[in-house]
């Protein structure tokens, strides 16, 4: 039996990742800062409990991360984790779609981590994946209370669910490392407008949208798009289907 050590195995991604490795006969462990959520108490930040959660484990997951101060922790979260990866037969990343052309922090600190990983003798797959459905749906949810929602609608955006991306994760670590894996990206690109339009239909909010004009590089970037992927239209769970099915229990926010 293989033993895989998925950290962030509690997250909204995570959870499925960890579904789909036992599913598949894996000996599964779960890093998490709290007790109730994994089978692995620790901190990747410090690096507490790490030595202990990664030995013996013959494959690891890294979908943790920490979006406070913009993702700076997890620069050291990563540095933790490949300190006690030594002879792991492959360690898989999550990452996400363009954060090489968008001069976002939280990107740019992603970017970093990919280079601590890429810079490492730890033999190793990055997956980057586009936003996921239940961040978008987060945000919408954030503003479809109030009486007018300012949002930059032309933003473009190729939402993807988290159980495709888990699927895509669960079949690569199955396999050899390839280093930068070909980009995993949502059905279809839409825009802000369009998604908060089909959120609307279906739950009645935001009732009133105000473009919000956003000006700068990032702004611009995902004005054209860099943060989607069209020629890795992989996953098959449209933003229709999941505003239709969308749960009650609230994303939350953390990166
Ligand atoms: N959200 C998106 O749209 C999107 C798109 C593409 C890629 N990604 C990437 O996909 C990955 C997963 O994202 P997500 O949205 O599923 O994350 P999430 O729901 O916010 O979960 C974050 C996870 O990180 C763990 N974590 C954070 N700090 C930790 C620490 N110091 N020690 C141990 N564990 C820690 C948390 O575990 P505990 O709280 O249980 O300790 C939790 O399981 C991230 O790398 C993210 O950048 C996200």
């Amino acid at each position: 039996m293989t033993t895989v050590l998925v950290t962030g195995g509690s997250g909204a991604l995570g959870q499925h990742i960890v579904t789909g490795l036992r599913g598949n006969g894996h000996d599964v462990r779960v890093l998490s800062r709290r007790a109730s959520a994994g089978t692995h108490v620790g901190d990747l930040t410090t690096g507490e409990g790490v030595r202990e959660a990664a030995a013996g484990a013959d494959l690891i997951v890294h979908a943790a991360s920490d979006f406070r101060r913009f993702g700076k922790p997890d620069l050291a979260q990563t540095r933790n984790l490949l300190a006690e990866s030594k002879g792991v037969r492959q360690l898989l990343y999550v990452s996400i779609v363009g954060i090489d052309r968008i001069p976002f922090r939280y990107y740019r600190n992603k970017l970093a981590c990919e280079d601590l990983i890429t810079e490492s003798d730890v033999p190793h797959t990055i997956l980057r994946a586009t936003q996921f459905h239940d961040l978008i749906g987060a945000v919408l949810r954030g503003v479809e209370r109030l009486p007018v929602s300012p949002l930059p609608l032309d933003f473009r955006f190729q939402p993807v669910a988290t159980e495709d991306v888990a699927a895509r994760v669960v079949e690569l670590i199955d396999g050899e490392p390839v280093g930068h894996a070909a980009d995993f990206g949502g059905p279809e690109v839409l825009t802000l407008g369009q998604l908060a339009e089909a959120w609307r239909e279906r739950r009645g909010g935001p009732r009133r949208v105000v473009r919000l004009p956003m000006t700068g590089k990032v702004a611009c970037a995902f004005r054209a798009g860099d943060n989607t992927c069209p020629n890795h239209a992989d996953g098959t769970r449209t933003w229709a289907q999941y505003v239709a099915d969308v749960p009650d229990r609230v994303y939350r926010l953390r990166g």
